[in-house]
């Protein structure tokens, strides 16, 4: 049995200091290398047998954006005037009202200090965000070169082409409107790594198109229904609309290719998922932030993981993800291994909401917009 240690280099799941001793010691390099040793595959099948990729192919191609062009970069971005109006918004409010503050460093915070964390962590999460895209870009043309059909060939080279403009945005975005970056959280680093140094082309799917993707979309969706901030309401709106084929590519490839594993080879991805989602939940604690802040950061963190609210909020993170593994079989083989780390991870309750296999033709807002100011 591989024990949690083995898995995430750790015993107990919410180990705070052991969450904490990992962090990105390199902040000023300027590139990353991974080693990866992996077979290129040509297929001579060139038989369209798989139509659902067909039609997902088809959708790709039309429903392209440019992001030059269609989003209005004109828009003027007022962060501390977003981050004062956040402020008076009861939804938005970043510790919820049960937590205690007496004693603690935030008891002594006025609004500067609000705002700037506000804005702060909307750097950190663009940033993380544009981090996760350029993962993204690099697993895509990985799966060109490995995946054996040729239908998933065709669909994952147009997926490269919308992560490369979802890095382009993104760099974009926080150049021009925001007002700093940060470098990889190295959670995020670490997870990413694994994805692409593992030579098995299905192991890539699983940890971008299902795991990490999966999680973008509800953090999109989530940061798309809080901003009221036009021009990022707008950019989201299309970034969810291409991650939501995304996932679905995953969802229709691995279902095909699951179906032949056996036990043992499933229990790897079982692994796999579970050290992704612990990894994910670790990079979310936004750690650099309130080093940033200049706030003990295991101080804060034992705040924000008493945080009744944040915890719903880091929780539904998982909405896409768990439906998905169940859909792939992956929750229920080898007695539930996955069920019970979700259910320990305080995940599991999301198992029967909406899988993401079909969902893409209902975000599509690119075709949505172009049959508006078409009519
Ligand atoms: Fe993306
Ligand atoms: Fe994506």
């Amino acid at each position: 049995m591989t024990t949690n240690n083995e898995l995430i280099g750790r015993d107990e799941i919410n180990d705070l200091e052991a969450i904490l001793s990992v962090s990105n010691t390199d902040v000023d390099a300027v590139d990353h290398t991974v080693g990866a040793g992996f077979d290129a595959v040509f297929t001579w099948d060139y038989d369209r047998s798989r139509p659902a990729l067909g039609k997902l192919y088809e959708k790709a191609k039309t429903s392209q954006w440019n992001v030059t062009t269609d989003l209005d970069w004109t828009t003027p971005v007022d962060q501390e005037a977003l981050a004062l109006n956040e402020m008076n918004r009861e939804d938005v409010q970043f510790f919820g009202d049960q937590v205690d503050l007496s004693g603690t460093p935030f008891a002594k915070w006025g609004e500067k200090e609000w705002v700037e964390l506000a804005i702060e962590g909307q750097n950190w999460t663009l940033s993380q965000f544009l981090h996760g895209e350029q993962g993204a870009l690099l697993c895509t043309a990985r799966i060109v070169e490995t995946v054996p059909w040729i239908d998933a060939k065709y669909y994952a080279a147009t997926q490269v082409v919308d992560e490369a403009r979802h890095v382009e945005v993104f760099a974009r975005y926080l150049d021009e409107k925001l007002s700093g970056h940060y470098p990889i959280n190295a959670h995020l680093e670490l997870l990413l790594d694994d994805i692409l140094a593992d030579s098995r082309w299905d192991m890539t799917y699983l940890g971008m198109q299902i795991m990490v993707e999966g999680l973008a979309l509800a953090a999109f969706g989530f940061m798309h229904q809080m901003t009221t901030e036009p021009l990022l309401k707008q950019l989201l709106r299309y970034v969810m609309s291409d991650e939501a084929r995304h996932v679905a590519f995953g969802v229709l490839s691995l279902q095909e290719y699951y179906k032949e594993l056996t036990d043992a080879e499933m229990k790897d991805r079982q692994e796999f998922a579970f050290e992704a989602a612990v990894r994910m939940r670790d990079r979310f604690l936004q750690q650099e932030v309130w080093d940033r802040m200049g706030v003990p950061v295991k101080d804060a963190l034992e705040l924000v993981m008493a945080d009744e609210g944040r915890k719903m909020f880091q929780n539904i993170l998982f909405s896409k993800i768990v439906p998905n593994c169940k859909k792939l079989g992956l929750l229920d083989r080898n007695n539930g291994w996955l069920r019970s780390r979700f259910t320990e991870l305080g995940v599991i309750q999301f198992e029967d909401w909406v899988d993401t296999g079909e969902e893409y033709t209902l975000l599509d807002e690119v075709a949505k917009d172009r049959a508006a100011a078409g009519a």
